[in-house]
């Protein structure tokens, strides 16, 4: 039996009754655009975050552009983020002109590192960008902190981390905006490309709004801002209705199966008796750290060894597949050459020890037992 790292198939196969009447809704409605299902879909993503307001747009990498264009942070202006992150990231704040600034690490839940964000700031820094990386939230308190102190902006990538809380916050609520990806492997995912903003402020996202549909404003053929297009279509808009209704539920069974996992890596052996501090890592494999503030929603269920490559290849002889997520930090793209001002010791050293195991509400027990299997034969 194949255990594959991803299985969207499945997930469609799970929700079919309730995808295919939403879908059939919509095609009989002759409204494909800017219709019921977006307006009700950003107020009950909005009620679910807890937030004002939700501003649906055609992707998660949108959703970063659009808050930056809005803000007015552009050419010229910095931006702290990590470089340890989907690529999207960095490439949402170069397509609003911005400089994207690279700060390293906490090299246990493989986040942002708050105490590096004072080395990075110059007087062109505008913005923070904390990203909630794999699930797990970063620590927001002392980022606040930092931005408050010096003016300075705080938008969350939530992209990984619908749902994910710090210190019984969700994030996405800290900043003056959060930005999630409905990328369709997503904790909610669409059946194609989606992001959106959530903000307390409805100033911006009206403006988020006006930017996504072409700058236009409440009057139709009135245009106050050069925006773009990025809306999010009724088909996506009514399947993501449905897929949000489940997300408690979806979140609940990541969990349990990053709990599953933690267990089979103790019984088998696998775990080292203390934590990586960073270059600690003798030998073993380390689990996701939680911290008791946080609340992981396990997008991915990363573990980290020395013996990476030999361990991914074990897995796959085994029938189970495995991602890395990522092989090539932003800063080592050529996309991004020469960005990079201090080094960054603890991403460098992840990259080629991280391996994300197969994780997805849609698992079952047998295949999860196989994993187990696959992982006990390693430590033999
Ligand atoms: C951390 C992170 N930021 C931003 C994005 C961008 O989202 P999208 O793929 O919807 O543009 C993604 C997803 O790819 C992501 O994982």
């Amino acid at each position: 039996m194949e255990v594959p790292c991803i299985d969207l198939a499945a997930a469609y196969q799970g929700l079919k009754a309730e995808l295919d009447e939403a879908v059939a809704r919509v095609m009989a409605s002759g409204i494909y655009v800017l219709g019921e299902n977006l307006a009700a879909f950003e107020q009950e993503f909005a009620g679910w975050i807890g937030t004002a307001a939700a501003v649906a747009t055609g992707s998660g990498t949108d959703a970063i552009y659009l808050t930056l264009k809005a803000l007015g942070i552009g050419a010229g202006d910095e931006v702290i983020t990590v470089s340890h992150t989907a690529v999207n990231t960095a490439m949402a704040i170069v397509k609003a002109g911005a400089t994207p600034v690279f700060i390293d690490i906490d090299p246990e839940t493989y986040c942002m590192e708050p105490a590096l964000l004072k080395a990075a700031l110059t007087g062109r820094t505008r913005a923070v960008m904390p990203v909630h990386l794999y699930g797990h939230p970063v620590d927001m308190e002392p980022v606040m902190e930092f931005a408050a102190g010096r003016g300075l902006a705080v938008i969350e990538d939530c992209a990984q981390a619908h749902g994910a809380t710090c210190r019984g916050r969700t994030v996405g609520t800290f900043g003056v905006a959060g930005c999630f990806s409905f990328y369709p492997t997503k904790n909610l995912g669409a059946c194609g490309d989606g992001g959106a903003v959530v903000t307390a402020d409805a100033e911006l996202a009206a403006r988020i709004r006006s930017l996504a549909n072409c700058g236009q404003g409440s009057e139709r053929y009135l245009n106050i801002y050069r925006g773009d297009v990025s809306r999010l279509d009724e088909l996506q808009a009514a399947m993501l209705r449905v897929r949000l209704r489940h997300l408690h539920e979806f979140n609940h069974r990541r969990r349990e199966i990053a709990d599953y996992y933690e267990q089979a890596l103790v019984a088998a052996g696998l775990t080292p008796a203390v934590r990586s501090a960073g270059d600690g890592l003798a030998a073993g494999i380390v689990p996701p750290a939680e911290r008791d503030w946080a609340r992981h929603v396990y997008h991915l269920y990363v573990i980290r060894s020395k013996e990476r490559d030999r361990l991914r290849a074990h897995l796959e002889a085994a029938g189970v597949r495995t991602m890395v997520h990522y092989p090539r930090p932003a800063h080592r793209q050529p996309a991004f050459a020469g960005l990079l001002r201090a080094p960054l010791p603890v991403t460098e050293q992840v990259v080629s020890e991280i391996l994300s195991l197969p994780l997805y509400p849609e698992l079952d027990d047998a295949r999860l037992e196989q994993v187990a299997r696959a992982l006990k034969s390693f430590a033999a």
